[in-house]
C-alpha cells in the first residue's frame, strides 16, 4: 500500500437512477453505499440536485444517519440546499454548478464571477460542521479565489481531461493532464486540500493517482456501470488497485 494513499469517494447517484426509471424502491442507493463501504470506499457523495433525478431528500437523510463513513453532499448553492445541509450535517459539503438542462455537472463553479454569493454560503456550512469543497475548473484564478474564500478543499474538474483522452485527441489530453498537474500543485501550496472528479475510470484514475498532490478521488458513473458486469465489490476494488498502482509510480 502507498504510504500517502489516496481516498476513493464513490458516488451513488447513478444507482438511484436506475431506481427512478422505475419508480419503485430498488435498486436503492443506500444499499449501494453499504455495500462500497464494506467493499473498501473510503467516503461516499450523493448530489440531491434540484429537480431531485437521482438521488431523492429521504435518501440524502438516511446515508446521513447510516453511514459508517464521511458523506460527501453534493449540492447547489442554494438557500434550499444549505437548509438541508445545516440540519443534516454531513461530513462534508460539495459546492458545484447546476443548471437544469444538463445531462451532468457541466464545468466548474464559477467562484470569481459567483465569490459575493458564495462567500456566505461556504461561512454557513463552515458553521454547520461541514467540511466545504468546491469543484472548479484546474486554473489559478478560481482556485486563488478558493483559498481567499475560506474553502478549505478545491476538488478538481477532470472531465475535460477525461473526455480528451476517450475521444482519442492525445495531444489536448496530455495538455489536460498538465493542467490538472499544475493546478493541484498550486492548490496545494496554498494550503488547500485537493480532490477531483468527474468522468474518471481505471486507465484515468490510475495516471492522475501519479499526481501526488490530489488527496482524494470522488467517482460514480464509471463505478456504477462496471458493477452491471463485474458487481460493485469488484469493481471497487479493481479501482483501488488502480489508485494504489499509480501512487507508487508517481
Ligand atoms: N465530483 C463531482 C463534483 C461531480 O459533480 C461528479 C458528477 O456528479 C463526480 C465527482 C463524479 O463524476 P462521475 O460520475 O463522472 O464519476
Amino acid at each position: 500500500m502507498p504510504k500517502n494513499r489516496l481516498r476513493l469517494g464513490i458516488n451513488v447517484d447513478h444507482v438511484a437512477t436506475v431506481r427512478n426509471a422505475r419508480g419503485g424502491a430498488l435498486p436503492d442507493p443506500v444499499r449501494a453505499a453499504h455495500l462500497a463501504i464494506a467493499a473498501g470506499a473510503d467516503g461516499i457523495t450523493a448530489h440531491l440536485r434540484e429537480d431531485r433525478r437521482h438521488i431523492r431528500d429521504a435518501d440524502m437523510e438516511r446515508l446521513a444517519r447510516e453511514l459508517s463513513k464521511p458523506l460527501n453532499f453534493e449540492m447547489a448553492a442554494t438557500e434550499e440546499m444549505i437548509v438541508l445541509a445545516e440540519k443534516l450535517k454531513p461530513h462534508a459539503a460539495c459546492l458545484v454548478p447546476e443548471k437544469r438542462e444538463e445531462r451532468t455537472t457541466e464545468g466548474g463553479l464559477d467562484v470569481v464571477g459567483q465569490a459575493a454569493p458564495l462567500a456566505p454560503a461556504i461561512a454557513r456550512l463552515k458553521a454547520a460542521g461541514c467540511r466545504v469543497s468546491l469543484f472548479i475548473e484546474p486554473d489559478e484564478a478560481p482556485i486563488a479565489m478558493a483559498a481567499e474564500l475560506g474553502a478549505p478543499v478545491v476538488e478538481l474538474h477532470t472531465g475535460t481531461w477525461c473526455h480528451a483522452v476517450a475521444d482519442g485527441h492525445s495531444a489536448k489530453a496530455e495538455a489536460e493532464f498538465q493542467r490538472l498537474a499544475k493546478g493541484a500543485a498550486f492548490a496545494a501550496s496554498l494550503g488547500l486540500e485537493v480532490h477531483a472528479g468527474h468522468g474518471l475510470d481505471y486507465d484515468t484514475a490510475r495516471k492522475l493517482a501519479a499526481v501526488p498532490d490530489f488527496v482524494e478521488f470522488n467517482i460514480g458513473h464509471f463505478l456504477i456501470g462496471e458493477a452491471i458486469f463485474v458487481g460493485l465489490e469488484a469493481t471497487i476494488a479493481r479501482m483501488r488497485q488502480a489508485m494504489d498502482e499509480g501512487r507508487t509510480a508517481g
